[in-house]
């Protein structure tokens, strides 16, 4: 693995491009991550965050560049590939098992680490009871985390939007990830929930020791709690480097035009 100054590099990007047709969704994206980095993806609508989500996690190849992975290439490997080395991601569209309860949507999570894929692990749960009993514990352990305890017994339908959020990211932790992808966590959520967020996915950092990758449009959200922060903009970067340098940079104050940066 290679290590920028003490912290070895867990994911890095160079050049990673995908075309669609005629669009470049996202064109020579080169950043890095160190072991430990809460890492901020921002930029205007369609500027192809999203895209390098699934670069990363195996839902697209990249036309060009590489993808690397705890110095691995990963650049084109199948999503389940992906994951199994250790990389979990949530959607920008929540995706649970509307029909099972919080605590067992963790545990499919949990699952995964057996399984390749949410449906396999869905179809594997009624025969496993004895090791299910064993996960439930630690699916609870994470609902305490995530404060979603006391809703453990609820159908995850009924839960409201903010704490839908919420699970989505307990599940993620449930494979035991070493590097987690936030696709707009805080969304349809409100200030006291945000706030909460932050300080939720500020544990997960320093009490887990995962790698966190987030997209997200709320820049004071972005701002308060990542330490390093790429800009794109109709797949191109426009910037990257820490807050206060994001926060004056001209090309990222006109790609925002009248929003408060
Ligand atoms: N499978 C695909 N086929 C064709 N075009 C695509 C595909 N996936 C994404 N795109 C296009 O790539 C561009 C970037 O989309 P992407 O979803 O990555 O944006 P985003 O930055 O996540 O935006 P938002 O903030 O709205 O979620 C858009 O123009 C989108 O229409
Ligand atoms: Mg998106």
């Amino acid at each position: 693995m290679s290590t920028t100054g003490e912290k070895p590099v867990v994911l890095s990007l160079e050049g990673a491009t995908i075309q669609f047709g005629g669009l470049i969704a996202v064109n020579n994206a080169t950043f890095e991550l160190q072991q430990g980095d809460l890492f901020g993806l921002i930029g205007p609508n369609g500027a192809g965050k999203t895209t390098c989500f699934n670069l990363i996690t195996g839902v697209y190849k990249p036309t060009s560049g590489t993808i690397r992975f705890q110095g691995k290439e990963i650049g084109g490997l199948t999503p389940a590939k992906i994951a199994q080395m250790g990389i979990c991601r949530t959607f920008q569209n929540i995706r649970l098992f509307p029909a099972l309860s919080v605590v067992e949507n963790v545990v499919v999570g949990a699952f995964l680490r057996h399984r390749t894929t949410l449906g396999s692990a869905f179809a594997y749960l009624p025969s496993s009871i004895r090791e299910t009993s064993a996960l439930k514990k630690e699916a609870m352990d994470l609902l305490e985390v995530m404060d979603l305890a006391d809703v453990a017994q609820a159908r995850s339908a009924d839960l409201p939007y903010g704490k839908q959020r919420r699970l989505e990211i307990a599940r993620a932790m449930a494979t035991r990830p070493d590097l987690i992808l936030l696709d707009e966590p805080a969304a349809g959520m409100n200030p006291q929930e945000k706030e909460d967020l932050q300080v939720t996915v500020r544990r997960i950092r320093d009490d887990f020791q995962k790698t966190v990758l987030l997209i997200e449009h709320d820049m004071r959200f972005v701002m308060g709690l990542c330490e390093r922060i790429f800009v794109l903009d109709h797949g191109e970067e426009i910037a990257q480097g820490p807050p206060e340098k994001i926060r004056n940079d001209p090309k990222v104050i006109e790609a925002y035009l009248g929003e408060a940066v």
